[in-house]
């Protein structure tokens, strides 16, 4: 009796770790990595938010820094930069809009932007990723 009791108390313990988001058992930089994964390889924002180059490739060195979509009104041209995170939301703000592709003010961005639905796992290695891409530098003015 006493070992099926020590069982059951394992088998609760191990739903417990369960029942966590894989996401908070990773470490923050493979968290980046899977983020790195998602977003290059299989939900591909840079399609739209990294600008490109004269040949038409996106130019790497400036991933999710803005982007040109060429669809006609209503829809957006413009998708805006993402990289390090719009400065209108927080990183919770941001894995909330993953997840439900609602902005933090309510509204949806138009399309062709998708409404994506990631689950919270995916959603925060997504924005630990993009947390990590550099902005693009603000216009400074020439150093004499
Ligand atoms: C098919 C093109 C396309 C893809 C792919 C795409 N986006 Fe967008 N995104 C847009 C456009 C266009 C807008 C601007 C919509 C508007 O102006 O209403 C936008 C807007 C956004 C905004 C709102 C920005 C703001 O300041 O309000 C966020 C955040 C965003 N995209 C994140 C992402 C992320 C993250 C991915 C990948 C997971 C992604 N987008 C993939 C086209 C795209």
């Amino acid at each position: 009796m006493r070992t099926m009791a020590f069982a059951a108390l394992g088998a609760l313990g191990l739903l417990g770790a369960c029942a966590q988001p894989e996401s908070a058992n990773l470490t923050s930089s493979q968290l980046v990595a899977r983020g790195d994964y998602l977003v290059n390889g299989v939900v591909l924002c840079g399609d739209c938010h990294t600008p490109r180059l004269e040949n038409m490739q996106t130019d790497e060195t400036r991933k999710l820094q803005g982007g040109h979509t060429g669809a006609p009104p209503p829809m957006a041209d413009v998708a805006p930069e993402i990289a390090g995170i719009p400065a209108t939301f927080t990183h919770e703000q941001f894995v909330s809009f993953l997840q439900t592709g609602v902005r933090p003010d309510g509204s949806h961005p138009r399309p062709p932007m998708p409404g994506y639905r990631l689950n919270e796992d995916d959603a925060r290695a997504v924005a630990a990723y993009i947390a990590t891409l550099p902005r693009a530098q603000a216009e400074a003015p020439q150093q004499p």
